[in-house]
């Protein structure tokens, strides 16, 4: 006789490690150090530029200290292109890099993972959709097939929600076909990623808003989410604490030291419960999709689109948003966990209209019908998608979305 294990949606979980970290004042100076430990002796430096700030000079500057050469590509742009990661190829292949260093947030790092496999596989002849996470087919088959990508990545990090520094997942716009490609290459995940608060307090405060509420999402969607993991479960309710009571803080003075530390650390673990394997849901499928549509930030789109998808998700897992509730502080305790989720869904709304971002309505950004139908076509196949608590078919998704116009 064997045993059953047919009843259990998800029979087996992977579990996969976080790319090593260094954390904390100063952290963006062992960038060279970084460097030297992977063998990188002449690195392509990939940012958005960052202008005003003067960090990608001070980048560059330590790694010239430590004998590194340093060619800069600064073609990146929010919500990075394919054609981006072609051009970052290019010019990585004619320099004769042999590792990338990436300097900002999520586009840096993620066109930066895009550049190492295209020059991993055919250099700028390669097709990123060859390597999409989809669902159907299934991601998981294709793997096998791929090649490892083995070339180093030292992401330095300067924004207050990203995860892309630890994470191993590449997230490409792929312009014709308006829509998202999550790249998942065997070896992707950066070698290692440095979270300095003295970078992140110099973000604008809009900014440190859209990434804050981003972090939030990276925390709740696996916290909720179908793969229920307690790896998970822990980190992540940790991150919505300190979420929840800095995050105000840091919007309002990028110079409370405190507040900036706690939210380093914060988007650092609320990206490691997704990425060990927790996995997102519907509120980033649904926002990627707004976010290639109209070129809208990544954070910025899923603040707009995570109370519509949690009020939605909420039935299957009300006793998830208590717990939820109750990291954030609440007083909710005696509460049954339906009257809790009321309660946790108010103080996220509060939270998101408190650093500055109400529930604007897409149509503000000249959403339309047809952008529905696209959202609804692709976002089914999106790998977020598979994490989402509660099950969700095209029609659901077309509700949701209509109800944000
Ligand atoms: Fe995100």
């Amino acid at each position: 006789m064997s045993i059953n294990v047919e009843r259990k949606q998800f029979p087996l979980l992977y579990v996969h490690q976080h790319s090593r970290g260094v954390i904390g004042w100063g952290a963006h100076k062992m960038v060279g150090q970084e460097c030297q430990m992977y063998g990188i002796k002449h690195a392509l430096l990939v940012t958005t530029g960052l202008k005003g700030t003067g960090i990608v000079e001070e980048i560059e500057s330590i790694l010239k200290a430590h004998d590194i050469a340093v060619t800069i590509f600064d073609g990146v742009t929010s919500n990075p292109k394919d054609f981006e990661c072609k051009a970052g190829t290019e010019v990585y292949l004619q320099a004769g890099c042999d590792g990338v260093v990436t300097v900002g947030g999520g586009s840096a790092h993620d066109a930066g993972k895009g550049i190492r496999i295209m020059v991993e596989n055919d250099g700028v002849d390669t097709s990123l959709r060859d390597f999409c996470a989809f669902l159907d087919p299934h991601y998981t088959t294709r793997i096998p097939t791929y090649k490892v990508v083995t070339i180093p990545q030292v992401s330095v990090n300067t924004t207050t929600g990203t995860g892309a520094e630890g994470t191993a997942f590449a997230i490409v716009n792929d312009e014709e076909w308006r829509y998202k490609l999550i790249l998942v290459v065997p070896g992707v995940a950066p070698s290692v990623g440095l979270n300095d608060p003295a970078l992140m307090r110099l973000q604008p405060p809009h900014l440190i808003a859209w990434a804050g509420m981003d972090a939030f999402c990276h925390a709740m969607e696996p916290f909720i989410g179908r793969f229920n993991m307690p790896v998970v479960h822990g980190v992540a309710l940790r991150a919505i604490k300190l979420l929840s009571e800095n995050l105000r803080q840091a919007h309002g003075n990028p110079y409370n030291d405190t507040a900036m530390e706690n939210m380093a650390w914060a988007q650092y673990i609320a990206s490691m419960a997704y990425n060990v394997g927790g996995g997102m849901g519907m509120v980033h499928g649904l926002a990627h999709m707004v976010s290639v549509l109209k070129d809208l930030h990544h954070g910025y789109t899923n603040a707009i689109m995570m109370l519509p998808v949690e009020r939605f998700n909420s039935i299957a897992v009300p006793e998830k948003f208590k717990e939820i509730g109750e990291a954030m502080g609440l007083d909710i305790h005696h509460m049954n966990p339906v009257q809790a989720t009321d309660k946790t869904l108010e103080a996220i709304e509060r939270l998101r209209n408190d650093v500055g971002i109400p529930q604007v309505p897409l149509k503000e950004f000249d959403f339309t019908d047809d952008d529905i139908e696209h959202s609804v076509k692709w976002s089914l196949n999106d790998l977020s998608r598979e994490a989402n608590p509660r099950q969700v078919n095209a029609d659901q998704v077309r509700t949701i979305m209509r109800s944000c116009l």
